[in-house]
């Protein structure tokens, strides 16, 4: 099929913190066309907030240590200091930009999670950070004329030539065209593949799209087997797997099995603020014990006027389905959240493939190590988006138009129907019961058999975003399974209850290259 060429400096996929970061750095140097497959991003659904070390009783140092012993030895130690060093100038740039994080007095209001040893999470319009900061980057972008967008674009792949990365192939979805972007440099910041889970806390649009096309051209993808699991989502009938804040466990939310027995002691010296993977599979023990589908999140002891004040969008979701957080326990299980791999970058986005960055969730720069200190990823947008944006600017600036002959394109034509959706839903279903929360070798074996089948079955030039993202989704959930079945040891967030303990070798970080 004949394909239409259109032409830009840089190329933005994914429209999240880390996306509109990049752009608003990129913009400096060039024409920026921002592509997104939708309206809707993750960091719109971050409730917590973003750690910084600002407050009276913090420093860059204690929050550094803090993200070293969350992320359990794997860790790029530089990488972290980034992150924790440069947090503060982005952050008070974002208030200066217009962001209203919640304030106590005219000082800034900072709230607990676990694995901080000290109150560093700043919040705004009390659990709506991250539409907060998301607004406030729109804003900006929408100021700034260099920059263009296009929703509803889903990226096929991206063009390599000559081993250098020239732009990507869009499906236009208003009009089923498909259109090469030629640019001079990309930055990938297309967010996580929750949706690999059935139970998950991201929004539909995380389906590992950015991992799967980076792959498929030659991007290394490292520490793939580390999934983080946040120990509690909404569990009601009817209710979606909306989140609930780790910030409702920092303000004094207890933990309580079906019997209403509280249980966290059992398990962890610092009870409801443990590391999220303990608090996770600690819950999982108890759901077993009392053969029940979740356990409880209790606010009731606090006060009803705080509890409205400071989780508003929990309060009057969990209202929706008949749930009074002030007054009923909250039943509540664990959900696939964030995954510590990714495209494998250096700390200023630069992946292997000349001409390609990578930013945000997609990415791996090893700052987060096993696993992540909780409310440090819209702080990892805001850190490594403008160092990618600003890697990627210099390197266009080397650079010269590419006039690459436009790329052939022959949609699959479908001979026998292949079931997207059933593929979808099992997919999701085997992610969580054998490559999810505890893993063994035979679980993560059966769960591969199966993906393998499912990638030679998808192995195919679609032209429909439904059947790209499944196909993206089986070559992301091939590179999880592959992870977890070769690190046998037990490490940060990938638990194998074959193996419990860290095993030989374990400093190691596992890559994987097409
Ligand atoms: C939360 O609010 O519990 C999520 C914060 C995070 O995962 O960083």
């Amino acid at each position: 099929m004949s394909i239409k060429t259109e032409y830009t400096d840089f190329l933005v996929i994914g429209g999240g913190v880390a996306g509109l970061r990049a752009a608003i750095e990129l913009a400096k140097s060039g024409k920026v066309l921002v592509i997104t497959k939708a309206r809707e991003t993750s960091t719109e659904y971050a409730q917590g907030g973003v750690a910084v070390a600002l407050s009276d009783e913090d420093e860059v140092g204690i929050h550094y240590e803090d993200t070293i012993r969350a992320g359990d030895g794997l860790c790029n130690e530089r990488a972290v200091k980034i992150l924790v060093e440069e947090g503060p100038e982005r952050i008070l740039e974002l208030i200066s930009w217009g962001a209203e994080f919640d304030r106590e007095g005219t000082k800034l209001a900072f709230t607990q999670e676990a694995a901080h040893t000290r109150r560093r999470i700043l919040h705004a319009h009390g659990d709506a950070t991250g539409r907060e900061i998301e607004g406030v980057l729109l804003n900006k972008v929408r100021s700034i004329s260099n920059i263009s967008k296009y929703e509803f674009a889903f990226t096929i792949d991206l063009l390599i030539n000559d081993g250098f990365c020239r732009g990507a192939l869009l499906l236009k979805e208003s009009n089923k065209e498909i259109v090469a972007i030629i640019s001079k440099a990309v930055v990938l910041a297309t967010g996580g593949a929750g949706q690999l889970y059935v139970r998950t806390t991201n929004p539909p649009v995380t389906t590992g799209d950015g991992m799967a096309i980076a792959y498929r051209a030659g991007a290394i993808l490292e520490d793939m087997e580390f999934v983080q699991f946040h120990p509690t989502t909404l569990y009601a009938p009817r209710a979606p797997q909306f989140l609930l804040s780790e910030a409702m466990r920092g303000e004094g939310g207890i933990l309580r099995n079906i019997n209403g027995e509280k249980f966290m002691s059992n398990y962890h010296p610092s009870v409801e603020l443990a590391p999220r993977d303990i608090v996770s599979r600690s819950i999982i023990s108890e759901m077993v014990k009392t053969k029940a589908r979740h356990v409880y999140l209790d606010l009731t002891h606090l006060s009803s006027q705080f509890i409205k004040k400071r989780f508003p969008r929990i309060y009057s979701t969990c209202l929706l389905y008949d749930i009074d957080i002030t007054e009923d326990l909250i039943p509540v299980c664990p959900s696939a959240h964030y995954i510590m791999g990714g495209v494998k970058t250096d700390t200023d986005g630069r992946t292997n493939i000349k001409g390609l960055f990578a930013a945000g969730e997609v990415a791996c720069t090893e700052v987060h190590g096993a696993n992540r200190l909780a409310s440090n990823s819209l702080l990892e947008g805001l850190v490594y988006g403008p160092r990618a944006g600003k890697a990627a600017s210099e390197y266009g600036g080397r650079t010269r138009k590419s006039k690459i002959s436009p790329p052939s394109y022959k949609i699959y034509k479908v001979r026998r129907e292949i079931e997207i959706d059933k593929i979808r839903t099992s997919l999701r279903r085997l992610m969580w019961d054998r490559a999810g929360i505890i893993r063994c070798s035979k679980s993560l074996r059966e769960a591969k058999v199966k993906v393998s089948k499912w990638e030679t079955l998808l192995n195919h030039n679609f032209a429909t975003r439904r059947e790209l993202e499944i196909k993206n989704m089986v070559t992301v959930a091939g590179l999880i399974t592959e992870a977890a079945v070769l690190r046998e040891g037990s490490i940060g967030a990938h638990y194998r209850s074959d193996f419990p303990e860290r095993g030989k070798n374990w400093k190691r970080h596992i890559r994987f290259n097409k």
